[in-house]
């Protein structure tokens, strides 16, 4: 088959450079990027750590507000579309890139494929429940991370195509175990830190970065907290912070956005991590460091069994009693499956 996949943000690199190569070995793929992240921190990056094909069409449309950006998106992906004529499209998430590549497939009765189907944090505000509730209603095969996943889309009446495939995420983490330990030997000492001594922070989600009050009330709580917290800032978050001129604590350290092998380490030896990215909680439960969440709810309730993951949203005294809680005892049963997500979707994967 003549498989096309859509990417366009940092995510949706990494889930794709098991599934391109699982693919590769029975499909034709053609990979479309959508240009949504263009830093070269944010993009190119990922593709030569993990050895991704260039893609066979870099569309270039960039930022911009939700509509304009999606719909630019939808308009050039059809081009594309009609172009290649792929027999099934192959969308990664819940971004603006996924929502747009899965319309644009749809309306040309073209299958979509999606991979991590199912998820809900059931909060119609964040952009991503719209884009991952849309793409599912529009998607012929669902391939699903977890239980939980075939759950909600069972309670929204979709059942045909849905596949429980367990977690790219989790595929390209045991690939990168071997090297995660070495790699953070070598990167500590480099960031002046010591194992377990210090709080890996990622902040990208609007509903923190867009309130200058929620920014502050995270700082006050890192620094309350007292531990160095190394805080590698995504490119809207800088922009954003450089605007709110809030008088940081000399104990957060601000670093350009990480490379995956490297935001891995950094994870596994942390203290531990507080983040609003769904990525980055799984990353951290999988790898056993305890982690604090900037958020109400999230779309992996799994990671909040036996305490590993813990809700706190953006209140300064829940974040620091949060990152004070004792580390879990108790072994974590890991409910995304056995880390072959990438071939089973690509056995699975049809017209
Ligand atoms: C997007 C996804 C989010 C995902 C995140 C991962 C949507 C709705 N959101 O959010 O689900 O978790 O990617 O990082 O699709 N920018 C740059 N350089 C870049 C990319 C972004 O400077 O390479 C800045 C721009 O100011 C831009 C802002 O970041 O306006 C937002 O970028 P955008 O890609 O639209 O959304 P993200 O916040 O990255």
């Amino acid at each position: 088959m003549k498989v096309a996949t859509a990417v366009g943000a940092r995510p949706q690199f990494i889930k794709l450079a098991p599934v391109s190569r699982a693919l590769r070995q029975r499909h034709q793929e053609v990979i479309i990027h959508t240009g949504q992240h263009y830093d070269d921190r944010m993009s190119a990056t990922f593709f030569a750590e993990m050895a991704i094909p260039t893609p066979d069409y870099h569309l270039g449309i960039g930022s911009g507000p939700h509509g304009a950006q999606t719909g630019q998106m939808l308009a050039a992906i059809e081009e594309v579309l009609l172009k290649e004529r792929p027999d099934v499209v192959v969308v990664f998430g819940d971004t603006n890139s996924t929502l747009a590549a899965a319309l644009a497939a749809a309306k040309l009765h073209i299958p979509v494929a999606h991979v991590e189907a199912g998820l809900r944090s059931f909060n119609r505000e964040m952009p991503e429940e719209i884009n991952r509730v849309l793409t599912d209603h529009v998607s012929a095969q669902l391939y699903c991370p977890t239980e939980t996943a075939v759950r909600h889309l069972q309670r929204e009446g979709v059942i045909r195509g849905v596949e429980q495939v367990g977690d790219v995420m989790f595929d390209v983490l045991l690939e990168a175990q071997p090297r995660i330990q070495q790699r953070a030997q070598a990167l500590l000492p480099e960031f002046g830190l010591t194992p377990r001594g210090y709080i890996l922070a990622t902040i990208h989600r609007p509903a923190n970065t867009d309130d200058p009050e929620a920014m502050r009330r995270i700082g006050q709580a890192f620094s309350d907290f007292g531990l160095p917290v190394l805080f590698p800032v995504h490119p809207r978050t800088r922009k954003l912070l450089e605007r709110y001129g809030i008088a940081w604590s000399e104990r957060i350290r601000f670093v350009e956005p990480l490379g995956h092998l490297d935001l891995l380490a950094l994870a596994s030896q942390a203290h531990q991590v507080a983040t609003d990215s769904g990525g980055v909680q799984k990353e951290a439960f999988l790898l056993a460091t305890p982690c604090t969440t900037l958020r109400e709810e999230t779309e992996w309730p799994e990671t909040l069994e036996g305490d590993w993951n813990t809700l706190t949203g953006s209140r300064d005294a829940a974040i620091c009693k949060a990152l004070g809680r004792p580390r879990p005892a108790q072994l974590r049963h890991n409910p995304f499956g056995k880390g072959d997500a990438a071939s089973r979707i690509a056995q699975s994967l049809h017209a």
